[in-house]
């Protein structure tokens, strides 16, 4: 059996110049936990051309939906950007990685902070029941450049809250907290300044971080990654040291070089 399976665009959704996303056939045989990632790639002069995509959608859909940047030089995206429904697109068979809940400690409020495409593991995870049953809030926090980056927001907003089976325990749960750098909006700062200066907190209603009582996935790029880590561990919260190894928090790049 091939390392790949072939898959058939659904759909696609371009929410700007700079990103889309496109939903695609699921073998029925390709399980993953929300949160995780696939290869997923295209064959361009006769090899397959493959990059790292967290899976957008929940596991028990039947369809898989990803969320992609379109970089105009991009081996890729520049490819994948023109993909149209119909078209054949390959898909790796071992999902893995390291936003899952499994990894974390249990904890009372779990924040899913997010930049850029790095929000894509989270439209999966806000989308698992398991999430709510274990939590009692979840925080939803996606840090773009300009309005028209914040792609979801109408998903999360209004239709997430009417889902047909948890969408009471995600009005009751889940707080969506999107922020605005270059561009006037309702929230504006990064994530690292919201937290320093408890902006995020105040706004939300909720207390500082604790690692007694809170938990954390980050999903970003490398910068966020590194200056979000910092401030966790300065607050004495324990990254997971390894898929299997549970701990305060959980890390994974965005991955853009695409
Ligand atoms: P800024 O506009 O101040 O650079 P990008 O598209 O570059 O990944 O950025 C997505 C969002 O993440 C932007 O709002 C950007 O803010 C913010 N950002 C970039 N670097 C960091 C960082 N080191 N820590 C926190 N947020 C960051």
């Amino acid at each position: 059996m091939s390392a790949f399976a072939s898959e058939r665009v659904l759909s696609v959704h371009h929410w700007n110049d700079t990103l889309f996303s496109f939903k695609t056939t699921r073998d029925p045989a390709l399980r993953f936990e929300n949160g995780q990632f696939v290869m997923i790639g295209l064959m361009v002069n006769g090899k397959p051309l493959m990059r790292a995509y967290s899976i957008a959608s929940p596991n028990y859909e039947e369809h898989l939906e990803f969320f992609s940047i379109k970089v105009q030089n991009g081996p890729l995206t520049s490819i994948l950007q023109k993909i149209q429904v119909g078209d054949e697109l390959l898909v790796s068979r071992k999902p893995t990685g390291t936003l899952v809940l499994s990894d974390l400690k249990p904890g009372r409020n779990l924040y899913y902070f997010a930049t850029g495409t790095g929000l894509a593991p989270f439209m999966s995870l806000i989308q698992d029941p398991e999430a709510y049953e274990k939590f009692e809030k979840i925080v939803l926090f996606h840090g773009v450049r300009t309005v028209s980056e914040l792609a979801y927001a109408d998903f999360i907003e209004n239709q997430l809250p009417n889902n047909e089976f948890f969408g009471e325990e995600v009005r009751n749960k889940l707080i969506y907290y999107p922020s605005v750098t270059r561009e006037p909006f309702r929230n504006q700062g990064r994530l690292t300044e919201l937290i320093e200066s408890g902006r995020l907190f105040s706004d939300i209603g909720l207390p500082p971080l604790n690692p007694e009582t809170d938990r954390a996935m980050l999903c970003g790029s490398p910068a966020m990654l590194d200056d979000t880590c910092a401030l966790l561990d300065a607050r004495g919260f324990q990254v997971s040291k390894r898929i299997g190894m549970p701990g305060d928090y959980v890390i994974e790049r965005a991955f853009v070089e695409k």
